[in-house]
């Protein structure tokens, strides 16, 4: 594997990790770990031997958000003409599913890069926040957008306005921001049984249905249901549905060419 100075990258069968390392600053989110994670993300879409990825802060802290250390003396025109945040359009452009896994603090941008992710499996020591009023600023990588589709307009308000109401797994979890949790010293084997399930199946069917779901997050619900209509147009191209229904009316398991 390439060597990083701010992340760690490993693969399991079929699934890629990332995990974040910068333990003294709390994983902060600085401009070559954003870098250098979509580095790696960019190379594990392009990679036919993944499936699936993970990114995880490790067992401490998922991130405590933006480096704001970076943010010492830039004003709005230093914004402008160098968007620290650029990198987040390349995160969107990667086709294969990324579960996040997220123990102790996921705060600012360590919240809105979780949000990023296609699903969340929290640690019990997960903690879900919006701080960044308390520096004066906004969130300002989908906190606005991504939480209020999450957990609904109120708590989005209450978590973003106060900057000090955060939400801790299990209300995480019941307000759908989580799709599980997992004692601490568990989560990263869940998370990694359902990438294992995920990267099994037919690649480019799994990037159909990512594409569709995220899909339904830009558009009304009628462009939605055409785009899905497409997709599954294309998914009866593939050469793996001819072998999913084959063996199922064989009644035996399928065996994906990702193709
Ligand atoms: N950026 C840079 N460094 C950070 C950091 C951050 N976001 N968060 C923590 N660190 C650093 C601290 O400066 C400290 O470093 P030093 O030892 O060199 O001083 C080290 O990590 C450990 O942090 P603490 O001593 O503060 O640890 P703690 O356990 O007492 O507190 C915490 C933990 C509550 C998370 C606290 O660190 C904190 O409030 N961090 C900032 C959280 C925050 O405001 N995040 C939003 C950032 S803005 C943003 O994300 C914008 C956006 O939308 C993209």
């Amino acid at each position: 594997e390439h060597q990083y100075n701010t992340i760690l990258v490993e693969r399991v069968g079929r699934v890629g990790i990332i995990t974040l390392n910068r333990p003294k600053a709390l994983n902060a989110l600085c401009g070559e770990l954003t870098t250098e994670m979509l580095d790696q993300l960019v190379k594990f879409d392009a990679d036919i031997n993944i499936g699936a990825v993970i990114i995880t802060g490790g067992s401490k802290v998922f991130a405590a958000g933006a480096d704001i250390k970076e943010f010492e003396g830039k004003g709005m025109v230093d914004l402008m003409n160098k968007d620290s945040l650029n990198w987040t359009l390349g995160f969107k452009n990667i086709r294969k599913p990324i579960i996040a896994v997220v123990n102790g603090y996921a705060l600012g941008g360590g919240c809105e890069l979780a949000m990023m992710c296609d699903m969340i499996y929290a640690g019990e020591s997960a903690v879900f926040g919006q701080p960044e009023i308390k520096l004066g600023i906004i969130p300002g990588a989908g906190g606005t957008q991504r939480l209020v589709k999450a957990v609904g307009k109120s708590k989005a308000m209450e978590i973003c306005l106060t900057g000090t109401v955060n939400m801790k797994a299990q209300e995480a979890l019941q307000f759908g921001l989580v799709s599980s949790v997992h004692p601490v010293e568990k989560v990263m084997q869940a998370a990694l049984k359902t990438a294992t399930i995920i990267a099994s199946q037919s690649q480019p069917v799994i990037s159909l249905i990512k594409a569709s779901i995220n899909n339904s997050f830009e558009v009304p619900l009628q462009a939605g249901l055409d785009y899905e209509r497409k997709a599954i147009q294309m998914a009866f191209g593939t050469k793996d549905k001819i072998e999913g229904v084959k063996a199922f009316i064989e009644k035996r398991k399928p065996l994906f060419s990702h193709l």
